[in-house]
């Protein structure tokens, strides 16, 4: 019987349930103010990051990373207007001028490094719920949890 490689890499069609310390994917899969690479990740690995997600249920939940000027950045895949998915294809976050992530719903804008709205009908203050991550020896990592 073989075992399962730990770190393995996900194919680039398949989202993955990625756990923390664990590879979401390799680093050149997300060019700059490219196409992003999306994946799903378990709230109790992410609870310890994120505030406003109500981590007493262990909910699968959709995320994404992208690359602006050079760095890599994650975020659940949930709009701060309404808890949607933003994409406006899959994969695809960035505004035509690539300067901002856009929610295909109702076209509120991020800031790509930060997740801060600074358009559209947020609430004032709205931001997207950002994930730790790693970039190390060629791969993107989802950060390990801390208590
Ligand atoms: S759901 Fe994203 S702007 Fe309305």
């Amino acid at each position: 019987m073989s075992t399962i490689d730990q770190t393995s890499l996900p194919e680039d069609d398949f989202e993955p349930l990625v756990q923390a310390g664990h590879p979401i994917c390799l680093a050149d899969r997300v060019s700059d103010q490219g196409t992003g690479f999306r994946f799903m990740v378990r709230t109790s690995d992410i609870a310890h990051q994120v505030g406003s997600v109500d981590h007493r249920v262990d909910e699968t939940l959709p995320a994404f990373v992208i690359r602006y000027e050079g760095q890599a950045h994650a975020y659940l895949n949930r709009c701060a207007h309404v808890a949607m998915e933003m994409d406006w294809q899959p994969g695809e976050f960035f505004t035509h001028d690539k300067t901002a992530i856009i929610c295909a719903s109702h076209d509120a804008q991020y800031l790509p490094d930060t997740g801060e709205c600074i358009s559209g009908p947020c609430p004032s203050g709205a931001r997207l719920i950002k994930l730790a991550i790693e970039e190390k020896d060629g791969k993107i990592f989802l950060c390990q949890a801390v208590s």
